[in-house]
């Protein structure tokens, strides 16, 4: 017999869960207390977001695609990105739950939507960590060979660059960070304040260095890879803005989170588009942007190059702390959409053990900590954070659909933060990250479509029959 059209509609994979259910895992017994204010909170989306892309990967694209108008890609990146936090922000204000992109997609557009996104969301934070160790690995070997210390090739870089065989380095960093994590080292908004004014102050003792050593004539010409070269320079570099909506995941933990949330997201992208677009003026500015091919640390390149080797060493210090703290939210807030994932029935429930002894979710921590380290090990950084940059943009784009499905939906629903100027915003949203999707290479593309592809199977064999929704359903708890 053939299903009809009304039960496939009402099959378990299409079913949302309710809003007031999510929000039960914020009461009661269990609920978190909530201490953060909106400093802290874009404190926390700062740390989540200044790393490996400003310290990193501006100098390859600057050189690769865009020249000195990698300004302009900063620009346009940081614009679809506002886009995207007023989506966010709409949501979380709405659902101020831990969970994130995955917890709204299960409210808005049902389950197959909130497994589609939790596992897209393994390319924004799983895979983005290898990418951030890679740029704190390069970091590292900069500042030793200023001392005088030269690692192997060998050791430094994975095969087929440079001379390399296996990133040591990067996998250090991110099995340190495991480790600490599983100890229960969790992510104190304090700690991570204090390197965020580290870093935020480094960058602008960077400008401040630079500023009399500019040479405009380096910003000659300005657009030498054309309009073309601007927005693939967008498609790159926004993987330095991944992770502002990491803060979204300690939701529960904040002060009145309908009106802070909202602010924190916003601020902190606003604040961190205003120091990238000055960053990449100045490297353009001081050094030809073709020179940028032979570094993977441009910013303390920039320093040796005008004559302040100490600069390039302070600078150094300043992005290893910086992208320390971009390392450990990520893989905190990964383990966090696995854990939410688990307790839906959606991933085995392993994933939601809690070690006897630190109580924290050691077993999912320690798995990432592996899968990640050995990415790191072995795969270029280019190719990595193109994918995390495809996976975030196809995010920003169910999330932005998330908006406009529910506005449709549940029009009464009631909403703390409003996206303005609907329905143009989602769109807008929608479309710029298609156009930046499109930007990135083909092989890219086939790569996460050869992911969802596997994700989707993983989904149908296993998620599917175990979600508690359907469980609840099948035993009358339903919504
Ligand atoms: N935005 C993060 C970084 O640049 C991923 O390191």
């Amino acid at each position: 017999m053939t299903p009809s059209w009304e039960s496939l509609r009402n099959h378990t994979m299409f079913r949302t869960k309710s809003i007031d259910r999510l929000m039960e895992h914020c009461q009661g017994d269990h609920a978190l207390m909530r201490v953060l204010g909106p400093f802290e909170l874009i404190l926390l989306g700062i740390g989540a977001v200044v790393g490996t892309g400003i310290f990193v990967i501006t100098g390859v694209a600057a050189a690769h695609y865009a020249g000195p108008a990698i300004v302009l890609s900063f620009v346009i990146s940081g614009i679809i990105c506002i886009l995207a936090a007023l989506c966010y922000a709409e949501f979380s204000a709405m659902v101020p739950v831990a969970g994130s992109a995955y917890t709204y997609c299960y409210a808005s557009l049902g389950e197959i939507w909130a497994w589609i996104i939790g596992w897209d969301l393994i390319l924004e934070y799983a895979v983005s960590i290898s990418a951030v160790a890679i740029g704190w690995s390069a970091y590292v070997v900069n500042l030793l060979t200023n001392v005088g210390i030269n690692l192997p090739p060998y050791l430094v870089n994975p095969p087929g660059v440079a001379g390399g065989l296996i990133n040591v380095p990067a996998a250090l960093i991110i099995l340190f960070i495991t480790a600490m994590l599983i100890i229960g080292m969790r992510e104190s908004a304090r700690l991570n304040s204090i390197i965020v004014l580290i870093n935020v102050s480094i960058i602008l003792i960077f400008l401040a260095l630079t500023y009399n050593h500019i040479d405009p004539s380096n910003w000659h010409p300005f657009m030498p890879f054309g309009i073309t070269g601007v927005f693939a320079g967008a498609a790159i570099v926004f993987f330095a803005y991944i992770g502002f909506d990491a803060i979204l995941t300690a939701a529960e933990e904040v002060e009145e989170p309908q009106k802070n949330l909202p602010r924190g997201i916003i601020g902190s992208v606003v604040i961190v588009m205003i120091l990238y677009v000055c960053v990449a003026a100045a490297l353009t500015g001081v050094v030809p942007y073709g020179d940028f091919i032979q570094t993977s640390a441009p910013v303390a390149f920039a320093l040796d190059h005008i004559g302040m080797p100490w600069g390039a060493a302070l600078i150094s210090v300043g992005a290893l702390c910086g992208i320390t703290s971009v390392i450990l939210v990520t893989l905190y807030g990964q383990t966090r959409i696995f854990f939410a994932m688990a307790r839906d029935g959606l991933l085995p429930s392993v994933f939601s053990d809690l070690h006897a002894r630190f109580h924290t979710p050691a077993k999912i921590t320690l798995f990432v900590g592996i899968i990640t380290a050995i990415l790191a090990c072995f795969i270029p950084l280019d190719d990595i954070a193109e994918l995390v940059n495809i996976g975030t943009l196809a995010a920003f784009i169910i999330v932005a659909s998330g908006i406009l499905v529910l506005r449709h939906v549940q029009p009464a629903l009631v909403r703390p933060f409003r996206c303005p100027w609907m329905p143009v915003i989602p769109l807008l949203c929608i479309i710029s990250c298609g156009i930046l999707i499109l930007m990135l290479p083909f092989v890219t593309q086939l790569r996460f479509i050869l992911w969802m592809f596997i994700g989707l199977s993983v989904y149908f064999l296993f998620g599917m029959n175990h979600s508690t929704n359907r469980i609840d359903e099948t035993t009358g708890n339903g919504d």
